[in-house]
């Protein structure tokens, strides 16, 4: 078989805002959230091969040594990558295997960039990609709704990295999206999406201790009284700085504070640079701020570097679907 090679660069995201309405039967939280796609990416390659098997190289970059060196008591233990057959990426490619009975293998080579636990969705971003990848290669298209119905199936995040809005699904349209940022409702996967704002800064702070969504989520509570979306879906609309910086929120923070001293110390550290609009993104445990420029995003990125309070980066939004480029 000839092997087909693409390459992509699956984005990590932001919540700019997440208030839980509900817990459902199933287990899981009704939430409203608004996501950003931001341009701190992973690196993700995708062949077909002779053989059956699916398999996955999957390492840190540059190396896990410069990742240990980044956060100064990072225990090895969190930078343990899942066996492949536990990868999200891995079950993604089973999956769409089987749905659109395909023949052969695959292998896939992941060069992870974004942190893990971090509430950065690198792992739902990375099976968004897996299976664009593996339907670029096959020659479906990337807006079949059987690549959406995969996508709700492998996580509750992975519907958004889609970049594609789906019939009945709220949003009547396959388009793509003319930006990485939309309003996700349900259980993360109903999709609205929302104009671009590639002004957006963000300066990131990921401490040394990671968090599960799954435990974070155990620990939360619903408001008696939820907050609305209002103010920041107005805010977003017009990319407004002190706007934005009243109207971020995550409901999470609460029950993710219970479980690591390090939310408060990364909001507090991201605080004192002068920085506004801080808080933390998805179940944690990253935090970020909202910057003016990239200037200024990069002096709170050289600031908090000196504060050894883990690993900071500056990122700009991004749009999605990440582009998919064939290699060979
Ligand atoms: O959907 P995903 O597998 O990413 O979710 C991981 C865990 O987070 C779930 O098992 C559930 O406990 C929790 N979760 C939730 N409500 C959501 C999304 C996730 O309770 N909307």
């Amino acid at each position: 078989m000839i092997s087909k090679f693409v390459e992509t660069f699956p984005p990590a995201k932001l919540n700019l805002y997440l208030e839980l309405l509900g817990k459902r039967a199933d287990n899981y939280h009704d939430l409203e959230t608004l996501m950003i796609a931001i341009d701190r990416c992973d690196r993700m390659r995708v062949s077909r091969t002779d053989h059956s098997e699916i398999r996955l190289d999957c390492r840190w970059a540059p190396s896990t040594t410069a990742w240990s060196n980044l956060v100064w008591d990072c225990s090895p233990a969190n930078l343990a990558l899942p066996a492949p057959q536990h990868n999200l990426v891995y079950r993604a490619v089973q999956k769409f295997r089987d749905k659109y009975q395909v023949g052969g293998g695959f292998h896939i080579d992941l060069e992870k960039r974004i942190p893990a636990g971090a509430g950065m969705g690198g792992a739902s971003s990375n099976a968004a990609s897996a299976l664009l990848c593996a339907a670029a290669i096959t020659g479906i298209p990337n807006d079949d709704p059987g690549l959406y119905d995969l996508a709700t199936e492998l996580g509750s995040d992975v519907p958004f990295f889609l970049g594609r809005l789906v019939p009945g699904k709220l949003v009547p349209t396959t388009a793509a999206w003319p930006a990485g940022m939309a309003i996700a409702t349900g259980r993360g996967e109903f999709l609205e999406t929302i104009p671009g704002a590639p002004e957006a800064q963000f300066v990131v702070v990921f401490p040394p201790q990671p968090l599960s969504t799954a435990a974070v989520f155990q620990n939360c509570a619903i408001a008696s009284s939820p907050r609305s979306l209002a103010d920041i879906r107005a805010a977003v609309g017009i990319w407004n700085l002190p706007k934005l910086a009243h109207a971020v929120f995550n409901r999470l923070a609460e029950p993710a504070r219970c479980l690591s001293p390090w939310i408060d110390r990364t909001l507090t550290a991201l605080e004192q640079t002068g920085l506004t609009g801080v808080t933390m993104t998805g179940s944690g445990s990253a935090c970020f701020g909202l910057a003016s420029s990239a200037r200024t995003a990069r002096q709170a990125v050289a600031k908090l570097a000196g504060r050894r309070c883990g690993i900071c980066f500056s990122a700009g939004a991004t749009s999605l679907p990440a582009n998919i480029r064939f290699l060979t």
